[in-house]
């Protein structure tokens, strides 16, 4: 590969070079222009002739050149290749570029979001965004390294699934093999991955895409969202917690030295102490609001169950497959549901929700109990849980995990006003999709195909 980056050509002083990258601005002084060329890397300041007036901002060019030191009064300390400069000695323009609809430079936050992700590959060539994309990249990768380093496998699972209740509504896509049944996309791999245990995988990872038809916020993407997704066997609450502490403090201290932690091991509250304190389950902390301040602490104790008033019936806090405390099954046998706690966890994060997760039940009647309780019909337990409860009559080891929004812990650590700041291609808060415009019409023969008839509204 010829390409290179115009990072790397501080040390190519006296050098002949080839690059490739985007005018970013031209100086047109008569007899020597100026182009700002720009790739991934950075931005270097290209000299030429008249001929490079025919340039205009945004053109893909080719550019072969020869690195020169800039003399000591012309050089730039604010840009990294401020020594340097590039003497245009052949060029081309690869591609023309029109004027485009938002600007780039700058921050962008001012510019309205409904035009940011209808041109978001313009908008990704903001230095913020870019930088954004690339950090989250770092710091997916550093969380890898570290599951790797633990006896982690990372294990694909099926996106096309059956509904797995984690509390929003699911996404459902028709089957044409089989005429009027539908799969529901994963709101999250959390029976694949108890599966996995059973299996004897006992030390599962994914970075898994999650799908939530449910009401964007500032903290929440519709549609669609990553989770770092974890899973062990033969481990304990304080296991599960410390792998998680320690993945976290590994990744972001080198993906960002300048950090600071408030406190390691983070605190531990209780959902009762965080309620009366904070009067809230997701408490911030911190006493001073500094911006490299990560203040982590755990949430612990939960109610095992919530009365949803509106349908009058008993809801899992977290999810059904969560195990109630083991002093806590005496309220349980007793029908005292407000007061069995769960053996659950969450991890906040300057007062965001970064990740939850939970020890399971491996008790098929106990699992089945909670079923109940949730008010399921004992054939509809069996209907859409049969093949769990089936699974955990053949062996299967205690187990546990938790799940990090990843999208979310990035925004809190970058600041980021938006979760959509770290998504490069987010859904718009009506739920379409950046640039791609779906959801869409499709042809009548794909529906007829399917069984489906689309009723008009009225
Ligand atoms: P839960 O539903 O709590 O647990 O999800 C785990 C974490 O995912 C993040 N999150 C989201 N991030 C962005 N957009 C969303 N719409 C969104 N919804 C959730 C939150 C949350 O803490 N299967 C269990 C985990 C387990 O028990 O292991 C689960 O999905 O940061």
């Amino acid at each position: 590969m010829k390409k290179l980056f115009v990072a790397d050509l501080v040390d190519k002083v006296g050098e002949e070079v080839e690059l490739y990258g985007w005018a970013q601005s031209i100086r047109d002084h008569k007899k020597v222009v100026f182009v700002d060329l720009r790739d991934r890397s950075g931005v270097v300041q290209l000299v030429g002739d008249e001929s490079l007036a025919q340039v205009s901002s945004e053109d893909v060019l080719y550019v072969k050149g020869k690195v020169k030191e800039r003399p000591e009064h012309l050089r730039n300390p604010k840009i990294p290749t401020g020594s340097i400069e590039v003497e245009v000695l052949e060029f081309k323009i690869l591609s023309k570029a029109k004027a485009l609809p938002i600007p780039i430079e700058g921050d962008g936050y001012k510019i309205s979001e409904e035009a940011r992700l209808k041109y978001r590959y313009l908008d990704l060539r903001r230095e913020r965004m870019k930088r954004n994309l690339i950090l989250r990249y770092k710091l997916l990768r550093k969380v890898r390294e570290f599951l790797d380093s633990k006896g982690f496998v990372e294990v694909e699972t099926p996106i096309l699934t059956k509904s797995t209740p984690e509390g929003a509504r699911d996404f459902i896509v028709p089957s044409r093999l089989q005429k009027g049944k539908f799969y529901a996309l994963p709101q999250s791999p959390q029976q694949y991955k108890q599966l996995l245990m059973v299996a004897g995988v006992e030390r599962y990872f994914q970075i898994a895409r999650c799908f939530r038809d449910e009401d964007p916020r500032a903290d929440r993407a519709y549609g669609e969202f990553t989770q770092i997704d974890i899973e062990m066997s033969f481990v304990s609450q304080e296991d599960i917690r410390s792998l998680a502490e320690e993945m976290l403090v590994f990744a972001i201290k080198q993906v960002f030295p300048e950090k600071r932690f408030l406190k390691v091991p983070f605190p531990i509250i209780t959902y009762k102490e965080a309620m009366e304190k904070y009067g809230s389950d997701r408490p911030d902390i911190r006493k001073e609001k500094d911006p490299d301040l990560l203040a982590f602490c755990w949430v612990v104790d939960f109610p095992a169950f919530e009365w949803k008033e509106g349908e009058n019936r008993w809801d899992a806090t977290h999810h059904p497959f969560t195990s109630p405390k083991k002093e806590d099954l005496k309220y349980l046998e007793k029908g005292e549901y407000e007061k069995v706690r769960a053996d659950q966890y969450d991890l906040v994060l300057n007062g965001f929700e970064i990740a939850g997760g939970s020890i399971r039940i491996t008790d098929p009647k106990l699992q089945a109990k909670i079923f109940e309780i949730m008010g399921h019909k004992k054939e509809d337990i069996e209907k859409k849980f049969g093949h769990l409860l089936e699974a955990f009559k053949y062996g299967v080891p205690p187990h546990g995990g938790i799940a990090f929004g990843f999208d979310r812990l990035l925004q809190v650590i970058l600041n980021e006003p938006s979760v959509r700041e770290v998504i490069a291609f987010p859904a718009t808060s009506g739920g379409r999709t950046a640039v791609m415009d779906a959801p869409s019409e499709v042809e009548p023969s794909q529906l007829e195909e399917l069984g489906i008839r689309v009723v008009e509204e009225k």
